[in-house]
C-alpha cells in the first residue's frame, strides 16, 4: 500500500512546534491506546527533550485493558508520566490536572524556592492527526474555556486557555506526523482509521486486519460471525458476505461490502477492544 507524503506540510508543522515549545513546561504526547508506538513520531523526544513529559493513552476506550496496563509500564519505565483516556468521555479530567502537577513537581518546587508562587503550568497538546487532540483539549477545557488572550510579554498571537489556577493550555495542538514510511506503520494507521479510506484498499486492510485477529484474538471472528477461523483470510471474508447478507446484484456475496462490514466493526468496537500493537512484541 502506498500513503501519501506532504513534506511541505510537514516542515512548516514541526517548525512552528518548535517555536511553541519554547514557550511551554510541558508536553501532552497523544498517543492511540490501540497502537501506542505506531501512532507516535519520535522526533517529539528530540522536540520535547528538557521538558517534562505526559503521553496520554487516548480511545483506551476501544483498547484492550490488558495490552493497555503493558503499554503504560512500557512508557513509565523509560521516564515518561502515562494515562489511560477516553477524550470524549470527559470524565477523568480532574485526574489529569493532578498528574500534571506530580510530573511538573520539580518545577513547582524550583519556583517556590525562589519565592514564585501559583504561576500555572504551561502546557502543550501534540499528536499525529486524528489522534483526539482536539476533542481532548474541548474536554479539558470544558464549557467554561477561559482564554487568556495574549498576554503582554508574551508571543504575539498565542491564545492560552486557563485550567484552574494550575494549569494553562496552548489552544493549538501541535500536529506530528507519523512514520509513513514504514509501511506497518502504515498499515496499523490504516486499521485504526487514521488514513482516510479513498486512499486506501480496504479489500487488502481486510484482510490484514483478519491475520491479525487469528493470531492475537483467537475465537473473536468464530464469535462475531459464526466463521471457521481455520479458513483463508479471503474465503473468511467471503464467509462473512454471506452470513451477513453482504450481497452485489444477482444474489453473489460481495467480498468489499464484507471488509467494509469488519473494518468499520472493529474500529467502532463491536468487535471487541483490539490492541493491533502489542506492547511484548516490542520488548
Ligand atoms: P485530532 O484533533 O487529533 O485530529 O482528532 P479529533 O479530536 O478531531 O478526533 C478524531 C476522531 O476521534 C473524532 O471522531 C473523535 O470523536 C474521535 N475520538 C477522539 N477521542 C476519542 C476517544 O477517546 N475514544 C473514541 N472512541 N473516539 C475518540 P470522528 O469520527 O472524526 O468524529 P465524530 O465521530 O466524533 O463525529
Amino acid at each position: 500500500m502506498n500513503f501519501q507524503w506532504y513534506p511541505g506540510h510537514m516542515t512548516k508543522a514541526k517548525r512552528q512546534m518548535q517555536e511553541d515549545i519554547k514557550l511551554i513546561d510541558l508536553v501532552i504526547e497523544l498517543v492511540d491506546a490501540r497502537i501506542p508506538l505506531s501512532s507516535r513520531n519520535p522526533d517529539i523526544d528530540e522536540l520535547g527533550k528538557n521538558k517534562f513529559r505526559l503521553i496520554l493513552m487516548n480511545k483506551s476506550d476501544l483498547a484492550d485493558k490488558r495490552q493497555s496496563e503493558e503499554w503504560s509500564k512500557f512508557f513509565q519505565e523509560k521516564g515518561y508520566f502515562v494515562y489511560g483516556l477516553d477524550a470524549r468521555a470527559k470524565k477523568g479530567m480532574k485526574k489529569i490536572t493532578d498528574i500534571i502537577m506530580e510530573a511538573c513537581k520539580e518545577k513547582i518546587e524550583r519556583d517556590r524556592k525562589r519565592g514564585i508562587k501559583n504561576r500555572p503550568i504551561r502546557a502543550m497538546v501534540v499528536g499525529i492527526p486524528n489522534v483526539g487532540k482536539s476533542t481532548f483539549i474541548n474536554s479539558y477545557a470544558g464549557k467554561a474555556v477561559a482564554k487568556t488572550g495574549n498576554k503582554p510579554g508574551v508571543t504575539k498571537g498565542k491564545q492560552w486557555i486557563r485550567l484552574g489556577k494550575n494549569v494553562e493550555l496552548l489552544d493549538t495542538p501541535g500536529i506530528l506526523w507519523p512514520k509513513f514510511e514504514d509501511q506497518l506503520v502504515g498499515l496499523r494507521l490504516a486499521l485504526v482509521g487514521s488514513i482516510k479510506d479513498e486512499i486506501l484498499n480496504t479489500d487488502e486492510l481486510a484482510v490484514e486486519l483478519i491475520k491479525l485477529l487469528k493470531e492475537k484474538y483467537a475465537g473473536i471472528l468464530h464469535e462475531r460471525y459464526n466463521v471457521n477461523e481455520d479458513a483463508k483470510e479471503i474465503d473468511i471474508i467471503y464467509e462473512i458476505a454471506k452470513n451477513r447478507n453482504c450481497v452485489s446484484k444477482g444474489n453473489e456475496p460481495d467480498f468489499s461490502k464484507a471488509a467494509i462490514l469488519l473494518i468499520d466493526e472493529f474500529r467502532s468496537g463491536t468487535l471487541g477492544k483490539i490492541t493491533v500493537e502489542w506492547c511484548g512484541d516490542y520488548e
